[in-house]
């Protein structure tokens, strides 16, 4: 059988191990594997990786020493051509011009959307492995690249706090999320935050003005906000006027993390998690499986049809948006 790999979306720290699991477990059981460039916007280029002995299919060296590499060595992109039917229509045809019988796109939810477009105008089998920072997927409790987002923050948090607390002062800190407050919740339950403004729940500035104003009065010298990008009152800027109008009682600055999150070499959680689906999603193929994400959801490898994973964004924890409520005082 001939694989085809794709990174697609947003990059995310992990998807370089992913790939690296996929040509080694595709290897080890006699498949070939051809690396594809810039994701389905490659397809459509017939932009393949050509290894050092010259070959259009990836060797175990080509994926030597990748666990530890941030980014992904095939490139990414967001494809317009290939939203169009017709784009589909030819990404179906080039695959079969190119003998591909399988395909395991990596990404987020734009990738596996494409997958799922995809399937409707060919045979191959095609199983998705969760490669986005934002954690948003359905179908697995943890996306690749999550990990490690989540700790560039809290690194980041870390510093902010020292100079916070010399200056008596707050941060209001954005990280990415687009639609989803996890990589907010998260990086502001490790780091101690005492707010996060999710888009998941309403941010009312009159509301953390009272908090601001007891904080003080309970001793606090400095405050973190984690807001995530995707908030429904704005970013961290809009936060920024409005906390100002409404009288904060706290001086503060705002930092955007932004894509700072989605490089660095990834966290032993998300080569682990890699590592897993990439030859997971080798193996389901293996048995004929498609139209499905591989994931892993309470320590049990699951698959997941493509169109319940972009559906609905997955809800955050509300346990844990209690529990930072809870250790802000
Ligand atoms: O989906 C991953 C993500 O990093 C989001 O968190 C963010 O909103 C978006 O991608 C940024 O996309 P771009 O790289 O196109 O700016």
């Amino acid at each position: 059988m001939r694989i085809g790999v794709l990174c697609s979306g947003g990059d995310a720290p992990g998807m370089n191990a992913c790939l690296r699991a996929v040509v080694r477990s595709a290897l080890s059981t006699g498949h070939q594997v051809v690396g594809i460039y810039r994701g389905y916007q490659g397809l459509l280029d017939e932009d393949f990786f050509i290894s050092a002995d010259g070959q259009p299919t990836m060797n175990a060296r080509s994926v030597s020493d990748l666990s530890k590499l941030g980014g992904t060595i095939l490139r990414s992109s967001r494809s317009e051509a290939f939203r169009a039917p017709h784009g589909q229509a030819r990404a179906a045809a080039i695959l079969r011009k190119h003998a591909i019988d399988a395909l395991i796109p990596i990404g987020g939810d734009g990738t596996f959307r494409g997958a799922a477009d995809l399937i409707k105008h060919w045979s191959g089998l095609i199983v998705g492995c969760p490669g986005t920072i934002d954690n948003d997927l359905v179908g697995t409790d943890y996306t690749i690249g999550f990990a490690t987002a989540v700790q560039t923050g809290v690194e980041a948090l870390d510093k902010l706090r020292d100079t916070a607390e010399s200056h008596e002062r707050m941060f209001l800190v954005e990280v990415m999320g687009r639609h989803s407050g996890y990589i907010a919740l998260y990086t502001a339950l490790a780091g101690g935050a005492e707010i996060a403004c999710l888009p998941e729940t309403p941010t009312d500035v009159a509301q953390i003005i009272g908090q601001l104003h007891a904080l003080k009065e309970h001793g606090k010298k400095s405050i973190m906000i984690v807001i995530a990008e995707g908030d429904e009152h704005g970013g961290a800027a809009v936060l920024e006027r409005d906390l100002v109008a409404a009288g904060s009682p706290f001086s503060m600055r705002v930092v955007t993390l932004g894509h700072l999150q989605r490089g660095g070499s990834p966290a032993p959680a998300d080569r682990i998690l890699a590592t897993t689906l990439g030859d997971f999603a080798v193996r389901s193929i293996l048995q004929g499986r498609t139209g499905v994400m591989a994931g892993q959801i309470g320590g049990q490898l699951v698959l997941t049809p493509f169109e319940e994973t972009f559906g609905k964004h997955k809800p955050v924890p509300a346990g844990l948006v209690a529990l930072l409520e809870s250790m802000a005082t």
